[in-house]
């Protein structure tokens, strides 16, 4: 299923290209293992028509949580509170070549982060945790590191998309898209 073609035009009007460097962030809330919410900010890796696209490490709470419960929700805030934009959907493994291609588009410093961002390193001092960092540069081509095992991405499907617009001159306004029946319907509503 891809999002409603109006929906579509405002996610190119709203986001940036996928390769541009400067990733927007955005809160990702999940259901732990007692129906708590839980939350943590991502960054969008790339999008496309049929969703939103995060990558993290497979071995952390998130991933344990999308397993039980892949329903979640998408928070991102534009900077001087211009726009917001809230998506709930479900979070599915992406595509190996999707997953090779974000690592390959992450700074060096993420790339390096995704090897050595561990709980046994966690738990040493910083200047350890600095050494064993230092270490690893001097031994790898960071510009040329293969994502390790841990590296696992996920494309959130969305089933609402809701795109909220501040107005200075009157009052902010929301535009719903909310899939039911595989069918989108679209909502004005207000800020
Ligand atoms: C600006 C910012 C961007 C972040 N981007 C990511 C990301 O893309 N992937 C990720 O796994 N963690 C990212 N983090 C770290 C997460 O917020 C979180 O601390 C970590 O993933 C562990 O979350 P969990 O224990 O809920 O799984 C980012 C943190 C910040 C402050």
């Amino acid at each position: 299923m891809t999002v409603a073609p109006e929906a579509l035009a405002l996610l190119r009007e709203w986001l940036p290209g996928n390769e541009d460097p400067d990733r927007p962030r955005m809160q990702l809330a999940t259901l732990d293992e007692t129906g708590a919410p839980d939350v943590r900010t991502v960054l969008l890796s790339e999008w496309d028509e049929t969703g939103l696209y995060l990558h993290t490490d497979a071995n952390s709470r998130k991933v344990a949580q999308l397993t039980a419960s892949p329903a979640v929700a998408l928070d991102l805030l534009w900077p001087g509170f211009a726009r917001q934009l809230v998506v709930q959907g479900t979070a599915e493994r992406a595509d190996p070549d999707e997953e090779r291609s974000a690592y390959a588009r992450r700074s060096p410093y993420l790339r390096q982060l995704a090897w050595q961002n561990t709980h046994e390193l966690a738990r040493a001092p910083r200047e350890e945790r600095e050494r064993v960092w230092a270490e690893f540069q001097a031994e790898h081509d960071i510009g040329g590191l293969e994502p390790p095992a841990t590296w696992i991405g996920y494309r959130v499907r969305p089933t609402r998309l809701t795109f909220w617009e501040a107005n200075p001159a009157g009052p902010s306004h929301r535009v719903e898209f909310a899939l039911a029946g595989g069918t989108w319907t679209r909502s004005d509503l207000p800020g």
